[in-house]
């Protein structure tokens, strides 16, 4: 099956510096939920950035259903209603006057009815739990709510492959559990996503796939797998997972079956239900 999203021997320097890395490889199937994790300046927001086609590599090409993404503007502009891009910062991609200004700006740059876009950005707000935020002035919002703004802006586009550098950084822990069910949400109608996240209990409980940026080399391969391997965790900077390691107690004093899988949460091993927003 072709990848929904490949980078194909990417390599990227930034003008003057040396390379943040080489030749890296990467293929994301349809549908995939993929956490990219590693140290400060492991390079995720450079590799986020080269998938989205807001950077161009230094050599190799990143391809969109197994075709090569162009950087003219026309291929630009085609490729970004496929694949939406949320930055770390919402600062950097705010720009409208109030929320509901922002999150409709892309619907309605794809040419679509007003009351289609009256529904995508509702749909959106909701997604996100800011619906009576939607008339407030974008500057008089908290951090975390601009961040929502943010997500609820590039979900209104409905793309094909959402990517987002560090969603959960700024988000309270309800904040936090909304995205995870909104990305799963996302994730069972078939969108894909990739997010990078230092939180490895986040990429535990949310991934399929994770991608581990350590030292220049990039491992990637099942959730359950690498996140549990300590040595390449520690390489990375990264803390071990919470979940396989009360998992690993549980077992060894008979608290968890041998095959039962490890737990996501510490709700989970309670037996409640995580918090949500009153
Ligand atoms: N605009 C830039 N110009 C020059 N070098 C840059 C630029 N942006 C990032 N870098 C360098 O590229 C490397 C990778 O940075 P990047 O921002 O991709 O890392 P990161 O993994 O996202 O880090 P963090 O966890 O801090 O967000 C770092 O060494 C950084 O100093
Ligand atoms: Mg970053």
């Amino acid at each position: 099956m072709t990848a929904v999203l490949a980078a194909d021997r990417l390599s990227y320097s930034y003008p003057g510096s040396p390379p943040v890395f080489s030749e890296l490889s990467l293929e994301v199937s349809q549908g995939a939920a993929l956490a990219v994790l590693g140290p400060n300046g492991g390079g995720k927001t450079t590799l986020l950035r080269l998938l989205c086609g807001g950077l161009r590599p230094t050599a190799g090409q990143v391809m969109l259903h197994g075709r090569p993404l162009g950087y003219g503007r026309a291929a630009l502009s085609e490729f970004r209603t496929q694949v939406q891009f949320v930055h770390q910062d919402p600062d950097d991609q705010l720009f409208a006057a109030t929320v509901g200004q922002d999150v409709s700006f892309g619907p309605l740059n794809l040419g679509l009815r007003p009351a289609a876009v009256a529904a995508r950005v509702t749909a959106a707000l909701e997604d996100m739990e800011i619906v009576p935020l939607v008339e407030q002035p974008t500057h008089l919002l908290s951090f975390g709510q601009r961040k929502r703004v943010a997500i609820a802006g590039a979900l209104a586009l409905r793309p094909v492959v959402l990517i987002l550098d560090e969603p959960t950084a700024g988000l309270d822990p309800a904040g936090t559990e909304a995205l995870l069910s909104t990305l799963r949400r996302l994730g069972a109608g078939g969108t894909t996503i990739i997010a990078s996240t230092h939180d490895v209990d986040f990429a535990h409980r949310w991934a399929d796939d994770v991608a581990i940026i350590a030292r220049g080399a990039l491992h990637s391969g099942p959730a359950d797998r690498l996140l549990t391997d300590s040595d390449l965790l520690r390489d990375a900077s990264l803390r071990p997972a919470w979940g396989p390691a009360v998992g690993r107690v549980l077992r060894a004093v008979g608290g968890l079956p041998p095959t039962a899988p490890d737990p996501r949460s510490p709700e989970e091993v309670l037996g409640v239900e995580p918090e949500t927003r009153p």
